[in-house]
């Protein structure tokens, strides 16, 4: 039974894996968490709570209410009412006032975990399943019910958390806050561990020590976001990746978030994780229902490697979803860098034509196709193709490719409008704006107003007509830029603060659209680069663009952080030109292999341009990648270098569940003159089994001694080197 209530305790328990979340009601009805760490006998634990340490109860001494809810570790913290540590939810009353008070009214607990209305959420899986816990807070004075919701998953160390709000009351509320997550932790010493970049250097993560006040990460930007991800973890200071208690959590959202952690007073830590407060109200109607968003919490007892696992685990059964979750992907090769907008139809098929020779399954058309786009600043939201670019319609184009017995894939970018547009001269008011205020341009191009129904059916049916009309089986889900002046021409001015959300809402109503009507079609998403690398666009397409930086020494780093919380299965990753496009690099074709066949695997150049002898390799490339995809895909990964702490190397496992096999690579960034052999321990393997490399077998070992005492490492000649070594049980 993962959730259990303990009626003498009062205590409420979700076991997950081997974790626990503890929690009950404490005096006056308040929610207080008691634990979130290793399971635990079940034991009443209320002391934790220190209410006998105090004269501060209000049952006992009401004079010093104002302490106790000042100390009181809440589970949903509200404004107003004497917790000055930073709180979970706000409200602006009919009366101006913003003071609420939550308090338990009832609880429920069942198999299983609703969806989120409208959102993007984990699910139940007879492989993987979970029960949930749903306590209802009220605040009578405030007409308003709170529901918070905890779902177990039964064998992940993962609890996920969301919150309903419903105005029960007879006027209309204003919501000016709703986090979906408070986390209280009784001490304060951790480093929070959050992942940062920018455009071509997505999520690098960054490890701080926590201090008085408040630290934090979040995006205004109307997207997850290049520069802070909505990730978060909070680690003891000794812990590393295979040691140490480590507590993640990420957001399954992909709009404004905020992610902070609190050092109290009493040097305690209040974590809290949900939609950005900044420029956000949301006016509630009687009988009306507001839903925050999910948080994914991930505790693991044995480092940060493990943390990842858990979350790779849970989004690989629990979140991703479609026909490819549990497939190879098809390998692409994507016309992007090889020919920017420069092409048409003969240098596209030219392109499939030598692409299908060697292997590559799949034609990707990327940005330039329709409207009369021939650089990016026109026709954004003209969906409809550019034939006198093409050559040819759509249809001859798409059919010629799978002749040649590849599939078609197409780029769209459907949240957006260009000013040169059909779209934009018929429909300005489309956009959004502050009427009156000029409009900033970024990539020459405004943002569609996705809170509205009128465009988002518009641009379903403009994509409908292309996906109708030709045999297209892949689509990659472009947005290449951010919110500013956000306003919406048909929300009323009492609503104008929803817009940030209602565009989220938008964008997931249509992807939830596209990938029900068009199940057969792989989405990959893409915000100029790994904008929206988050767990809310992993719920609709089972891929995600990693970054603009193709170069795979870059693509170490990169690929790195991001597998913090996400698994390798979902990175979108490909071999591209030399010099790379971004960094003017030049590496080894075998290592932009090795490193873009942890990913989705594809190509991303002219293939017809490029020096034969690459193009010679790529076939054994391919069966290479075709080798070790289910592996990768399905496999737990263990982070064996730090490119970050030292970037001469980077080294990294995937070993099969059955600990049956595992591929090990190592890139050697920087050559090193005059020196013996890395010696490199192992991870993941079973101690007791004997293993072999695949290309030694007269060479078997225990996995005792390969991950003791390590393998040697050696024999590369320069800069940007890479090998692979597969293991396997004797
Ligand atoms: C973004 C994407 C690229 C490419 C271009 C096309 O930058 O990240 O991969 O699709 O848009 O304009």
């Amino acid at each position: 039974m993962p959730v259990t209530y303990n009626e003498t305790s009062g205590q409420f328990r979700l076991r997950a894996g081997s974790t626990d979340y503890i929690l009950k009601t404490a005096p006056c009805g308040y929610l207080a968490h008691i634990w979130f760490g290793k399971a635990l006998p079940d034991e009443d634990l209320t002391y934790l709570l220190r209410l006998d340490e105090n004269p501060w109860t209000p049952e006992v001494n009401n004079r010093d209410r104002g302490t106790y809810m000042d100390t009181l570790p809440f589970e949903y913290p509200c404004f107003g009412i004497g917790d000055y540590r930073d709180h979970a939810f706000k409200i602006s009353a009919p009366d101006g006032t913003s003071t609420c008070d939550l308090r338990y009214k009832s609880h429920r607990i069942f198999s299983g975990k609703p969806a989120l209305e409208g959102m993007p959420a984990t699910f139940a899986t007879e492989q993987s399943p979970c029960e949930t816990l749903e306590i209802t807070l009220e605040d009578k004075h405030a007409g308003l019910e709170a529901t918070l919701v905890y779902t177990a998953f039964e064998k992940l160390d993962a609890v996920t958390r969301s919150v309903r709000i419903k105005n029960v009351g007879t006027e209309p509320c204003k919501l000016t806050r709703v986090f979906s997550a408070c986390v209280e932790f009784d001490h304060s010493d951790f480093d929070m561990i959050t992942l940062n970049g920018s455009w071509a250097r997505e999520r690098a993560p960054e490890r701080c020590r926590l201090h008085h006040g408040k630290q934090s990460v979040d995006s205004m930007r109307g997207e997850s976001s290049h520069q802070n991800n909505p990730f978060a973890a909070l680690c003891e200071h000794k812990a590393d990746e295979d040691s140490g208690e480590v507590f993640g959590f990420n957001f399954v959202y992909s709009g404004n978030f905020k992610v902070q952690a609190e050092v109290t007073q009493h040097k305690k830590t209040r974590l809290l994780m949900g939609i950005n407060d900044t420029d956000f109200s949301w006016k509630l109607d009687p009988g009306e229902t507001f839903t925050a968003p999910e948080v994914v919490m991930v505790h693991s007892s044995e480092g940060l490697g493990a943390m990842s696992r858990t979350f790779h685990d849970l989004y690989r059964q629990n979140l991703i979803r479609g026909e490819y979750k549990d497939k190879r992907r098809p390998i692409l090769i994507n016309n992007w860098e090889a020919t920017y907008f420069g092409f048409n139809t003969e240098k596209l098929i030219d392109i499939a034509r030598e692409a299908s020779k060697l292997g590559i399954e799949m034609l990707v058309m990327d940005d330039g196709w329709f409207g009369h786009r021939d650089n990016d600043s026109s026709s954004l939201g003209d969906w409809y193709v550019y034939e006198e670019k093409l050559g040819t319609s759509l249809k001859y184009l798409v059919d010629e490719v799978n002749k040649l017995g590849m599939k078609f894939g197409i780029w769209f970018e459907p949240e957006m409008i260009s000013p040169d547009s059909d779209l934009y001269r018929a429909h300005p008011d489309w956009a959004i704006q502050v009427k009156g205020r000029e409009l900033t341009r970024s990539r020459d191009q405004y943002v569609l107003d996705y809170s509205r129904k009128d465009v988002r059916d518009h641009v379903f049916s403009m994509m409908k007509n292309i996906l109708d009309n030709a045999n297209i089986e892949y689509i990659k889900w472009d947005m290449n830029r951010q919110l500013t002046e956000v306003g919406s021409a048909q929300l009323p001015a009492d609503r104008q603060q929803e817009l940030w959300h209602r565009y989220v809402l938008g964008v997931y109503e249509l992807m939830g659209r596209l990938t029900t009507e068009y199940p057969h079609i792989l989405l990959e998403n893409c915000s100029g680069g790994g904008a929206r690398f988050d767990p809310g666009m992993l719920y609709y397409s089972p891929q995600i663009w990693c970054s603009d930086d193709s170069d795979a020494i870059e693509r170490l780093k990169i690929q790195y952080g991001t597998s913090m919380c996400y698994p390798c299965s979902a990175m979108g990753a490909h071999v591209s030109d030399c010099p790379n496009h971004i960094v003017g690099r030049n590496t080894p074709f075998a290592t932009r292999g090795h490193v873009a066949l942890v990913g989705t695997f594809g190509y991303e150049l002219d293939v017809t341009r490029i020096p034969q002898e690459d193009r010679d390799a790529i076939p054994a490339q391919i069966e290479e990648f075709k080798k070790y995809n289910s592996l990768v895909r399905t496999g737990d990964q263990y982070r064996i270098g730090n490119i970050f702490e030292d970037n001469s190397f980077d080294a990294f496992m995937f070993v099969a569940k059955d600990k049956s096999e595992a591929l090990f690579e190592f890139v050697q960034v920087l050559a090193r003159p005059n020196q013996r052999s890395r010696r490199i321990k192992l991870k993941g393997l079973d101690p007791d089994a004997c293993y072999y490399a695949e290309d030694k077998p007269e060479l078997k070992l225990s996995g005792e001694a390969l991950m003791s005492c390590g393998i040697n490492v050696g024999g590369l000649w320069g800069d940007y080197q890479s090998k692979l070594i597969h293991f396997i049980r004797a």
